[in-house]
């Protein structure tokens, strides 16, 4: 265990140095940058990753908004950027008030609002569930080199534009 010049632990395992284990690598850091291309981003919760509109609570990993990832319609408008990343602490994804598993969590419901176009998600291996008329579903695997840790990413894309037309309406 070590600690890094912002005072995150890390675990030292990673080839990354300086960087906490849940870390995104580079390979994988540019795959997103590929994926979100010139569209607009929130990264929430950013950790130490540097893509887009940096949200997270902890001020030690310098946020561009402190943001709480469990309450996000009281931190951003609806539709408010194209596409939102988000790689919480896992447990997170189990998290309510009866610790009831997928898909049931109140906040992914809340953070998918904010996504005009896509929701990426980086989550343990357990399927996440949206409504289907109005999220199509990709599932993807990216490898960490050098750990054997392979990671699972759930994208959701947006189907039902209704809202989307009503505001180009305006
Ligand atoms: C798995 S890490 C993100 C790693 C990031 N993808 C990277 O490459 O560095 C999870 C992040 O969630 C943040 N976090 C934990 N609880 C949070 C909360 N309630 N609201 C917002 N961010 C939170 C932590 O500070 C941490 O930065």
């Amino acid at each position: 265990m070590g600690i890094n010049p912002r005072g995150i632990e890390f675990s030292g395992q990673t080839l990354d140095e300086y960087k906490p284990e849940w870390s995104w690598d580079n390979k994988t850091h540019y795959w997103l940058q590929k994926r979100i291309g010139g569209r607009s981003c929130l990264n929430f919760p950013c950790g130490m990753s540097h893509l887009g509109t940096r949200a997270d609570l902890d001020p030690a990993v310098d946020p561009e908004i402190m943001a709480d990832i469990t309450q996000p319609l009281s931190f951003f408008e609806p539709l408010s950027y194209d596409v939102v990343l988000c790689d919480p602490p896992f447990d997170f994804y189990y998290m309510d008030e009866n610790r009831v598993p997928f898909p049931a969590t109140p906040w992914i419901r809340e953070l998918v609002q904010i996504a005009r176009e896509e929701v990426i998600f980086s989550t343990p291996n357990r399927a996440l569930h949206l409504k289907r008329k109005d999220w199509s579903k990709e599932y993807y695997l990216t490898e960490v080199k050098g750990s054997g840790f392979i990671r699972m990413w759930q994208i959701f894309k947006r189907q039902n534009k209704t809202l989307l037309a009503f505001d180009d309406d305006k």
